[in-house]
This record gives structure tokens, sequence and C-alpha cells, in this order.
């Protein structure tokens, strides 16, 4: 109650949250990616270290500086993401993957560059580990476990199977047919789904809905230590 009263809700959280996109390399000069900007994961990452908490911040590639008082560390690649996110989630309290993964990279990475004259050019890709998937499956008591999801439809039912198959408490669906809300845009509106309901919160700036999300988490926990 203290806690909420001073804005310190989080305090004694140790949060670690993913940004960004991810970019698997095809030859020293190209990469596979997405449009995500980082932007959502950022808010995330300084609504709660205001709100009181430690917060690990795993960024793709950005154009954002990090926020005050979080501890970042940059990756390139999914697989490389993979591997910091499992050096760190032990210890985390609250999980909250806001990360746009590719989930395909070039089955072979080019030594050197690809050059343009052969008539066509197929490209061979493999799987990348479904990083949240994973900590889903491997989940220590206790932890909240927050996942995102792009749908361009079904937002909904698409949400819903992801918090399910993903062992998550929470998930924030974005919908990515739009142009007010989800990638490259300052404003956001997610339908926020957990086991028992769905929530549309309003359109707003990303740091507000940041807020809101962190609301829903610190909700979810008071129920937990309630039990
Ligand atoms: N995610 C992940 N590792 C991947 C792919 C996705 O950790 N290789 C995480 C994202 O960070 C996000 C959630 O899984 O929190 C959902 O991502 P999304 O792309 O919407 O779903 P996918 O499971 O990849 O399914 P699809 O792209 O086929 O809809
Ligand atoms: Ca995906």
């Amino acid at each position: 109650f203290l806690r909420a009263l001073t804005g310190q809700d989080l305090a004694g959280e140790r949060v670690l949250i993913t940004a960004g996109p991810t970019r698997e390399p095809l030859d020293p000069a190209r990469f596979l990616s997405n449009r995500s900007s980082g932007k959502m994961g950022y808010a995330l990452a300084r609504t709660a270290y205001r709100r009181g908490a430690e917060v690990h911040l795993i960024s793709g590639p950005v154009a954002l500086p990090c926020p005050p008082g979080v501890e970042r560390v940059s990756v390139q690649t999914a697989r490389e993401m993979h591997a910091a996110v499992f050096q760190l989630a032990e210890k985390a309290s609250i999980i909250v993957k806001a990360a746009a993964v590719a989930d395909f990279r070039p089955a072979v990475e080019e030594r050197e560059k690809v050059k343009k004259d052969k008539a066509g050019l197929s490209l061979q890709l493999s799987r990348n580990p479904d990083i949240l998937y994973e900590l889903g499956r491997n989940r220590k008591e206790g932890q909240v476990l927050v996942g995102f999801a792009a749908e361009s439809s079904n937002l909904q039912a698409e949400g819903r199977k992801k918090l399910a198959t993903k062992n998550l408490d929470l998930i924030a669906v974005n919908n990515i047919n739009s142009d007010t809300t989800g990638f490259e845009c300052d404003t956001n509106q997610i339908l926020l789904i957990d086991r028992e309901r769905d929530v549309l919160l309003p359109m707003t700036g990303k740091e507000q809905t940041a807020d809101m999300i962190w609301d829903r988490v610190v909700d979810l926990l008071g129920k937990r230590r309630d039990k």
C-alpha cells in the first residue's frame, strides 16, 4: 500500500525487458530485420525504473539512448538475444519480451558480399529459437512472464493462443495493420490479455501504455502474494 502511495510499486522487483528488432546477417553488407523501433520496450524500461524496479534491458539495434538508471546489453541477432536473456532470466522476478525477434535467419551467413551477377537468387532460411517459449517452459516459481504479439488480424484469438502455448501471465497484443499503433509509432493501442480477461487499452502514448501494462503486472503480483 505504501509502495503504491509513493509511486514505487515496483520497488524490490528485478525486471528484465527485451526491446527492438534483431538483425540476421546475410553477408557483410546485408541483414534481415523488421520494423520495430524499440520505443515500446524502452518506454517499459523507463517507467519500470521510475516505479522503483531494478531494470535490465536487452536491446536489438535501435536509435534510442539508454534510459537513465537502466542497465543495457546490446545485441544483434536472435541467437545473441537468446544467450543474453538466459544469462539474466533466472534472477528476474518479472520478464517482459517486447522485442520483435526475427523468426528466421539466413541458413548460411556468406563471408563475402553476395554479387548481383547471378540470374536469380533464392534465400534459404532457418528457424530461430523462440526465446519466450523457452522462458515459459523453464519459468521459475513466482516469476511473472509478459509477452507481446504483433498481429494483423484476429487479435484476440491469436493473443490468447500465444498466452497459452508460451505459458504467459499476460500478453500485449499490437495491431500492426494500422498507422497509429504498433511498429514505428509514438502512439499505441494494445489489447491486454491475461488468463481471466481481455482489456482494450485506450489509444495513447507508449509511455502511458507502458504504465498501464505495469499497473496490470502489479495487480498480478498482488494476487499472487495474497494466495
Ligand atoms: N518471441 C521470442 N522469440 C522468437 C519469436 C518471438 O521471444 N524467436 C517473442 C516476442 O518477443 C513476443 C512473442 O514471442 O513477445 C510473440 O511474438 P510474435 O512474433 O507475435 O509471435 P510468434 O510466436 O513469433 O508467432 P508468429 O510470428 O508466427 O505470429
Ligand atoms: Ca514472430
